[in-house]
């Protein structure tokens, strides 16, 4: 496996792997990685002819009382990880290199950015659409695997692809879960083991209220109260967003729309963030 650090290694690194007819899939993180991640490496495997993977913690997508500095950066551990899942190449760049003195370029999705997560956490997508454009530009890959978990930054990428005429396929893989249904995140290190305990209420949540829609519900305020209600057996959650909305805008329903609604779910428990949501 390669380990590259430098914009000029990965671009030769491309040439390389596009000249003998190689199909390059990137999977950009943060690192910290988990199964969820491998999830998407070995979707880019399946898809591509060599995977290489950004491993970068982005100080764009972090607002000011979040957790930048404590982020986890087990980096010896995610090199391993790659390693083992037949990673062609890691990227690891600097503050300097990705945001070098003087740069003020961003690139935003209007509208999608700032509903739901980016209601609650202002100039959060602005930050990812822009380190994932700047990406793309050093790694240009055939496609890029993002995970559904964080179903809003999948959309919003998906956009900019299309708006801006990216020649990148995007691929989204299902969320990976604990056995208990709680959705794999980096940030679940946070949690104590009491709040661990609760934690898959909110996957517990988002079933009840699918369980309601496949029963034939399509009313948004009953779905909501029982999803509530579900919330409300784990005393430990506190709820910052539910959100039902239409897939492609992200505008609020009030009757669910089938094959185009996303329920969402953001929730603090104890120091972690936690979010989640599925597709009806
Ligand atoms: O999903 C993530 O880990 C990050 O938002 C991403 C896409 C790597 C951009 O920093």
């Amino acid at each position: 496996m390669r380990a590259l650090s430098t914009i000029d290694e990965v671009r030769d690194w491309e040439r390389g792997a596009h000249a003998s007819g190689r199909t390059v899939g990137f999977v950009p993180t943060m690192g910290a990685l988990h199964e969820g991640h491998l999830a998407l490496i070995s979707r880019a495997r399946e898809i591509s002819d060599e995977v290489i993977v950004s491993i970068y913690v982005n100080p764009t997508q972090f607002g000011p009382s979040e957790d930048l500095s404590s982020y986890p950066r087990p980096l010896e551990a995610d090199l391993a990880a790659c390693e083992d899942e037949g990673v062609a190449a890691v990227f690891t760049p600097s503050d300097a290199m990705m945001y070098p003195e003087g740069f003020c370029t961003f690139v935003e999705v209007e509208g999608l950015s700032e509903r739901i997560e980016g209601a609650s956490r202002p100039g959060h997508f602005r930050g990812v659409t822009t380190v994932v454009l700047k990406l793309f530009h050093i790694v240009r890959p055939d496609v890029a695997v993002f995970g559904w978990k964080d179903a809003q930054q999948f959309l919003i990428l998906r956009r900019m692809v299309e708006d801006l005429a990216l020649p990148v396929r995007m691929e989204g893989v299902e969320t990976v879960r604990e056995p208990d249904g709680l959705a794999l995140s980096s940030r679940n290190a946070y949690l104590t083991d009491e709040e661990r305990a609760q934690a898959p209420a909110i996957h517990r949540a988002l079933q009840a209220g699918l369980a309601r829609i496949v029963a034939g519900a399509r009313d948004v305020a009953p779905i909501r109260e029982v999803i509530l209600k579900t919330l409300g057996e784990a005393p430990l959650i506190r709820l910052d967003r539910l959100d039902i909305v239409q897939r492609d805008t992200l505008e609020p329903l009030n009757r669910i729309a089938p094959e185009k609604t996303l329920i969402a779910i953001a929730a603090h428990l104890g120091r972690a963030r936690l979010i989640d949501n599925v597709r009806v």
